[in-house]
């Protein structure tokens, strides 16, 4: 009897840069499962069509990347606790005709963080950016119990609002939530400070001013979303502090948690990086 490949997707826009299909490929050779990875670049005014074509083409599950994680979220049946807070799905299980949606980036992030073992336990972290990485973030950055979590955004009208929306659950995790423009004077210590903005892709300045990396503490750590290349943030900060790291390890380790929303199972990633390098 044939075997039946177990299809899943990345849906984006754009998506050819995707690594999502390698990793995934890469987590079922551990497991020798048979299944099929692909991308397709989906226009945001025709997301839930698409979706709902994939779920009767037989797909099993879809990861969602940029712009489409907060479409995503509007159309689920079920969230998680976690994607309901973050208002932003990127994974989406098929299950019974509902679509499930959860969101594994802030996982990512904090097991990223833990295998370079960063502690972010009673340390003061400095969040820069207010859209849906620093959201999709922020919940479990506070499950992490960090003393004190300082927001910024270039506008900063969004990190005053994200501040407000997750006053209360930082509140109920004993942590302080605190905005600050970027010209901020007073004397403030950083132990980590976590680009979620997407300048890079369009700017060749650091999104921070340079007195900003003078609050680094000296064995404070520069951490930015964005990966592929060295960024005008990481430049920067290896001014400051040699230890300075980019998104990869992020975006390897929400992969696992999606795999094992999906397959139960909890791949080996502490070589997936070096992988994709040689591939
Ligand atoms: N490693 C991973 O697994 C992973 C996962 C998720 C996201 N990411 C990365 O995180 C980044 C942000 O994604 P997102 O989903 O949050 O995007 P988003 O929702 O579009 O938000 C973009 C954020 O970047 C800020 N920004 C954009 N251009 C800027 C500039 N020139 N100077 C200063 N701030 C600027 C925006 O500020 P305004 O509000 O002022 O526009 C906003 O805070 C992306 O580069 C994405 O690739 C990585």
């Amino acid at each position: 009897m044939k075997k039946e490949i177990k299809k899943f997707a990345v849906l984006g826009h754009p998506i050819a840069h995707s690594l999502s299909p390698k990793i995934h490929l890469l987590f079922a050779k551990e497991f020798a499962i048979d299944l099929e990875y692909k991308k397709f670049d989906i226009n945001p005014d025709n997301f839930f069509v698409n979706v709902k074509r994939l779920e009767a083409e037989g797909y099993q599950g879809l990861n969602i990347t940029l712009p489409l994680k907060i479409a995503a979220f509007a159309i689920c049946d079920q969230l998680s606790e976690r994607s309901s807070f973050c208002k932003s799905v990127n994974t989406i299980t098929f299950l019974d005709n509902n679509i499930i949606g959860d969101s594994t980036d802030g996982r990512g992030l904090l097991n990223d963080l833990s295998n370079k073992k960063i502690n972010t336990k009673g340390k003061n972290i400095f969040l820069v950016g207010a859209g849906g990485a620093a959201n999709g973030a922020i919940y479990d950055l506070i499950q992490s119990k960090p003393k004190k979590i300082f927001l910024t955004n270039r506008t900063f009208t969004k990190a005053i609002e994200m501040k407000k929306y997750w006053k209360s659950f930082a509140e109920k995790n004993q942590v302080t939530l605190e905005t600050i423009d970027l010209d901020f004077s007073n004397r403030l210590n950083f132990d980590l400070i976590i680009n979620a903005t997407s300048s890079s892709l369009t700017n060749q300045h650091s999104p921070l001013p340079e007195h900003a990396l003078h609050c680094l503490k000296d064995d404070g750590v520069c951490y930015d979303m964005m990966y592929g290349s060295q960024t005008p943030f990481m430049k920067e900060a290896y001014k400051k502090t040699d230890s300075v790291y980019d998104g990869l390890g992020m975006l390897v380790e929400q992969a696992a948690a999606s795999f094992n929303i999906w397959h139960q199972l909890a791949p080996a990633t502490e070589n997936i990086e070096a992988s994709l390098k040689n591939l």
